[in-house]
């Protein structure tokens, strides 16, 4: 009883402590096993906790691994590995450091696992047009038993970029341009690798990366700065990182960008001051790969020295292969003693993160053999990618309800070359995956409709248009192949690269009824296709399962629900173009006789907003009605009918407005969506809670929840809205997460 009482009391203690020190950056302590192997270390082994070596390269994992690297081990000079796997080669690794270093500190393995280890499923970007956040979670979670079944503690993933700029190649591996969408996916994500505890061998360390605003590089080139205003990097671009932070992501990663000319890797007041005394957040921060050396490049360190040095201030725990930390730390922490402090508490918290993950009992669990060959890419595996490569399909134009595809049609041509390119179908990232495990689209069409005659033909105009005459009905593959997005893949021009739109042109000249197939890992800006072809399916880049999920959507075998999670625009330049502008004092007129905030030379809107997509089958929205709850939220519900006579999925999106505030608030903001299934003539009554702090507003360093009137609008997209209502927020508040990473619950009851 007395021993209770006393734990409560301490920990009414701690908890105090921990308020207290808010602004004050408490000094974490680990358990007694830390810290007593921290007291025994070197400085030179403190640090060797710090340095992280490339074992291999992305396309050669272990090739790096050589008796130098096996001697560092053994001096225990290094404490984690990227581009090592396999049970094999991880356990021996892991021997010679358990066994032969002094001090027996297992070591950590990393990788780039993005969407998927063995199994590849779609490229992030897809999954996010799912809007169904169970889609990214099992693709982590098969990820994670596949990647930790080969020896894995970790993975470089999931990147929560906001990324506004389709220029910016990387905009694939993220969940598009809404901080809200962000925050959903970023959760499921770090759910799924992590699973119900790091401490279990099936689940492998999320990483939230790239901290912060690498999305907004200037120009949608890759690796440039980002300059954009503190309410602009607290409301859309740290939310999707404060809602992994809350799941309980271990890990973080700086970015390679700067913001206002402070880099991310010597950035001291969003490593430290936001990330761990405002968010409160316990993991372990790495750098991006050679990121702190190339601080010398941003123009703000002189040496490596100085690099290591203002990246360990900054709080930058983990150096990725630059080897600053490796080369010149040691000399300066013998110096200074606050560096020593501040080594100190970087070690402890990769031991506690090896402590969490079970490495100290369990050196070896994750590096069995005998589990390794079974775990990979299994029947459920491929059943999991295939659903989710069939959710995350987009209609985006259907005239004439040209899909889906009559079962008797009976010459088809299928033009393009990326159709036949199984290899882009893995995506940019794609860690175990092989092309010859790709289920490419020509086979699957062919057992989808034995009755057709199809016929295919690459990019070459002649043959092509050749193949288009001789069919009845054309389905056109074009985009981008898969290393046209990725890093270090940002394009100006976001048009059909090539011949591919003179080569569509051609083709639809023939008259013939054509089916767009987009693959590409970014919006294109495809406005003269969209406005001559009748029909186009976004297929991104789908993975192993992609010709089946394709198949299955062009049969109509399953009807489509996917919604773009970023708006595609009508021409390069009118980029960035988020739904979620704010407002101006001219807004847009479609009359180009006014002046007004627009290009003269395009129509206001974007060529397919936010949010939209299409279905085989028809939804209407109606009883769209907000009311207060005894508790201070708010419900919101509308009924949403199939009126079609397919079954079908409706995306349901909630969006808010805040009209007159202390400063000017987007035009729209999504708040809330849910993904529901109905059977022909079938309808539900779909709820949303909201709370005063999902509408609270930046400012000068807190969440300011104003009083007033928020607007509500429900719909099928950002520009697709089929319903108003609105609520008043009676008092003024503070909130106290990002509004856009504060979920909203959501309900769905059939209606009889
Ligand atoms: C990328 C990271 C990645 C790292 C390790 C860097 O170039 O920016 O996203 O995790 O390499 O491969």
């Amino acid at each position: 009883m007395l021993r209770r009482l006393m734990t409560a009391l301490s920990m009414a203690f701690c908890l105090a402590v921990t308020a207290l020190a808010a602004n004050a950056q408490a000094p974490v302590r680990g358990s007694p096993r830390v810290e007593a192997l921290l007291a025994r270390m070197t400085i030179a082994e403190k640090i060797g906790q710090l340095v992280q070596m490339p074992g291999g390269r992305q396309k050669a994992l272990n090739s790096r691994i050589d008796d130098n690297e096996r001697a560092r081990i053994r001096a225990g000079r290094v404490g984690s590995y990227l581009n090592v796997a396999g049970a094999e080669a991880t356990r021996e690794l892991q021997r010679i450091a358990v066994e032969d270093s002094r001090l027996h500190i297992p070591l950590l393995f990393g990788m780039d696992v993005i969407h998927g280890y063995r199994t590849i499923f779609p490229v992030p970007l897809a999954m996010a047009a799912s809007w169904d956040p169970a889609v990214p979670e099992r693709a982590a979670r098969v990820a994670a038993t596949e990647a930790s079944a080969a020896g894995l503690h970790w993975t470089f993933s999931p990147m929560v970029d906001i990324a506004r700029d389709p220029r910016w190649g990387r905009i694939v591996e993220g969940a598009g341009e809404d901080p809200y969408l962000g925050s959903v996916m970023a959760a499921a994500q770090v759910r799924g690798y992590q699973g119900v505890g790091l401490d279990r061998t099936d689940t492998i360390m999320a990483t939230a990366k790239h901290f912060a605003a690498y999305g907004a590089a200037m120009g949608g080139r890759d690796y440039a700065g980002a300059d954009i205003s503190q309410r602009s990097l607290e409301e859309i671009y740290l939310p999707p990182f404060y809602a992994a932070a809350r799941e309980g992501a271990g890990s973080f990663m700086a970015a390679f960008n700067e913001i206002g000319g402070v880099p991310a890797h010597a950035n001291r007041a969003l490593l430290r001051d936001t990330l761990r005394t405002r968010w409160r957040w316990p993991g372990v921060l790495v750098s991006d790969w050679n990121a702190v050396a190339e601080l010398r490049n941003h123009g703000v360190a002189e040496s490596e020295g100085d690099a290591a040095e203002l990246a360990l201030r900054a709080g930058v725990d983990i150096d990725m292969s630059s080897g600053a930390y490796a080369d010149t730390l040691e000399a300066r922490v013998r110096r200074d003693p606050q560096l020593l402090a501040l080594l100190d508490e970087a070690a402890r918290r990769v031991l506690m993160i090896k402590e969490r993950l079970g490495l100290f009992d369990h050196p070896y669990e994750r590096s069995d053999p005998a589990n390794e060959a079974g775990a990979m890419l299994t029947p459920a595996n491929r059943a999991a990618a295939r659903e989710a490569a069939a959710r995350s399909i987009v209609l985006l134009k259907n005239d004439g309800g040209l899909l889906p595809l009559a079962a008797s049609a009976p010459r088809i041509a299928l033009i393009g070359a990326l159709a036949q390119d199984a290899n882009s179908q893995l995506g940019s990232w794609r860690a175990q995956g092989h092309v010859e495990d790709v289920h490419p689209l020509l086979p699957a069409l062919r057992a989808a409709m034995p009755h057709a005659e199809i016929e295919t033909a690459g990019d070459e105009i002649p043959a092509a248009v050749a193949a288009a005459r001789r069919a009845d009905l054309v389905l056109l593959v074009v985009g981008e192949d898969f290393d046209m997005t990725g890093e270090a893949r940002s394009r100006a021009d976001l048009g059909l690269p090539g011949n591919r739109q003179a080569m569509a042109d051609a083709v639809l000249d023939t008259g013939k009824p054509v089916v767009v197939l987009l693959m590409n890992g970014r919006p294109l800006a495809i406005h003269r296709l969209a406005e001559r072809a009748p029909a186009i399916l976004e297929t991104w880049f789908l993975g192993v399962e992609a010709g089946p999920a394709i198949a299955d959507v062009l049969t109509g075998r399953v009807n489509p629900a996917g919604r773009l999670p970023v708006s595609f625009p009508r021409a390069s330049g009118a980029v960035p173009f988020p739904y979620a502008r704010l407002p101006s004092g001219r807004p847009a007129d479609a009359d180009p006789a006014h002046d007004t905030t627009r290009y003269r030379d395009l129509p206001i809107t974007p060529l397919f907003p936010f949010g939209h997509g299409l279905s085989y089958t028809n939804f209407t929205f109606s009883d769209f009605a907000v009311r207060p709850l005894p508790n201070g939220t708010f419900r919101a519900s509308v009924i949403v009918c199939n009126d079609g006579a397919r079954a079908g999925e409706e995306v349901v999106q909630l969006y808010a407005h805040d009209p007159v505030a202390s400063v000017s608030r987007p035009i729209e903001e999504l708040r809330g969506f849910r993904r529901i299934a109905l059977a022909p003539g079938e309808a539900k009554r779909v709820s949303f809670t909201l709370s005063p702090a999902q509408f609270a507003i930046w400012d000068a360093g807190r969440w300011r929840i104003e009083p007033g009137e928020i607007q509500l609008m429900v719909g099928a997209s950002s520009a697709d809205l089929r319903g108003r209502a609105a609520f008043r927020i009676a008092g003024a508040g503070e909130g106290r997460e990002p509004a856009a990473a504060i979920f909203t619950p959501s309900s769905e009851e059939p209606i009889r």
